[in-house]
């Protein structure tokens, strides 16, 4: 068999911690594959004023598999300040690197799963009708719709004579913000295609189908936002109609789900929203199940290129210490799911399996789990650290 090659792309601060130790994992599992390392992050912003340098963009084009562990970002005018001397006079910007492979590579499809592990200390708990404590099991899959939305960057601050004369073509805007000076509004658009629409609304209905879930639940607003949830919605049904009658189809607001939240979580199975709805809803399930430590996401595009990382970011303030605490059982799950997308499925149920037994005998817990607060003393308050975390990893895989 062709040996893989992978793009390990570690960024900044504990991006490159995490990312060593998921990759241990992948090579004790026996996982074999060639890894070429790509350049992306605040370094080579500094650096070269551009944090996601052409050839790492070649290489992932190259490739098609990424494995990204996290980088640092910083507002522009700070940025600048951090830049080379000698580059900045040459008006360089500074944008984002993950906003810009996804752009780069229309990742347009962002899958963050959130599942319960049992007996992670971090799990939610609730009280049920008598007062008896309960832990709901989460097995959720969040497909957010990643280029599009409210994050697309169509947007303006007293916007230019076009906009604003075609702003002024709508009732509504002369009703509620005629009277408003033109350099007091800023317009931020929430603009859906049907094309990308269809793409995520299609892939989480496979994938509930692919995965033995009863239902996809379309977590918008269409009541408010009639058009572009309102064409979610409708297109979800279609969808449905058409290829998933045997998957139901559930649709909540996004505000009401975030209350359900915590009343309800084990109900929910696949959930599929656009970008920003996405972005949130991801983040509050993770919550659920231990956050930071635990969440991971993977972005595709249509041609098949993917990304898997942790949803955390490089943590600088934990990137310096002279032995690592961070968890690195995010990252390890992003690249369980690179395996499930090559096709390593076997392989990514065994890292999975490892995992969780090592949650469930809660002998080796890294400092999140304790519930400390990060400093290198939680080592001393028998924390693990994030080298001995991977190494009871490993061992279960060796012993399974
Ligand atoms: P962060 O995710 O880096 O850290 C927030 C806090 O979460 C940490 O202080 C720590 O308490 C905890 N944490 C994060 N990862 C953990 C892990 N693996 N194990 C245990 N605890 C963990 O977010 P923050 O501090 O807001 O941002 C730091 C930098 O990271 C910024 O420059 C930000 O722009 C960037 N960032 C990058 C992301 C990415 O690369 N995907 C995502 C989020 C932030
Ligand atoms: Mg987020």
């Amino acid at each position: 068999m062709a040996t893989r090659t992978i793009v390990k792309m570690p960024g900044d601060g504990i991006g490159k911690i995490v990312l060593e130790e998921a990759v241990r994992v992948l090579e004790a599992a026996g996982f074999r594959a060639d890894y070429v390392e790509g350049d992306i992050g605040w370094e080579f912003w500094c650096r070269e004023g551009n944090p996601l340098p052409e050839r790492t963009l070649e290489l992932i084009g190259k490739h098609k598999i990424g494995l990204f562990g996290a980088i640092t970002s910083k507002p522009k005018d700070e940025a600048l300040e951090e830049l080379d001397p000698a580059l900045r006079d040459k008006g360089l910007v500074y944008s984002s690197p993950i906003v810009g492979l996804r752009q780069h590579f229309n990742l347009d499809i962002c899958v963050r799963p959130c599942h319960t592990y049992p007996g992670n200390p971090l799990n939610f708990i609730r009280r049920g009708p008598t007062g008896e404590p309960e832990e709901p099991v989460v097995d959720v899959v969040i497909f957010r719709q990643n280029t599009e939305g409210l994050y697309g960057g169509v947007e303006w601050s007293n916007p230019p004579d076009q906009v604003y004369e075609a702003l002024k073509t709508h009732p509504k805007f002369v009703k509620n913000f005629g009277h408003v000076p033109r350099e007091e509004l800023s317009v931020s658009t929430r603009i859906f295609s049907k094309k990308a629409t269809y793409r995520i609304l299609d892939a989480a209905f496979a994938y509930a189908r692919e995965n033995g879930y009863r239902s996809v639940t379309l977590c918008e607003k269409p009541n408010v936002i009639r058009e572009t949830s309102g064409m979610m919605y409708k297109l979800a049904r279609e969808i449905r109609q058409n290829k998933y009658p045997d998957i139901e189809l559930w649709n909540t607001n996004i505000d009401a789900q975030m209350m359900w939240l915590t009343k309800n979580p084990e109900d929910y199975g696949v959930i599929v929203a656009g970008n920003m709805f996405g972005d949130i809803v991801s983040d509050a399930f993770a919550g659920l199940i231990g956050g930071l430590g635990f969440a991971c996401s993977a972005q595709f595009s249509a041609d098949g290129v993917g990304v898997f990382e942790p949803t955390h970011g490089s943590a600088p303030k934990y990137a310096g210490y002279e032995v690592s605490i961070v968890n690195p059982v995010a990252m390890i799950e992003a690249a369980c799911m690179m395996l499930d997308f090559i096709g390593e499925k076997e392989t990514a149920g065994r890292i999975r399996k490892a995992i969780a037994e090592v949650i469930l005998e809660g002998k080796v817990r890294t400092y999140d789990m304790m519930k400390l607060p990060g400093a290198p003393s939680v080592i001393e308050h028998g924390a693990a650290t994030t080298r001995q975390m991977t190494d009871a990893i490993i061992e279960k895989l060796n012993s399974a």
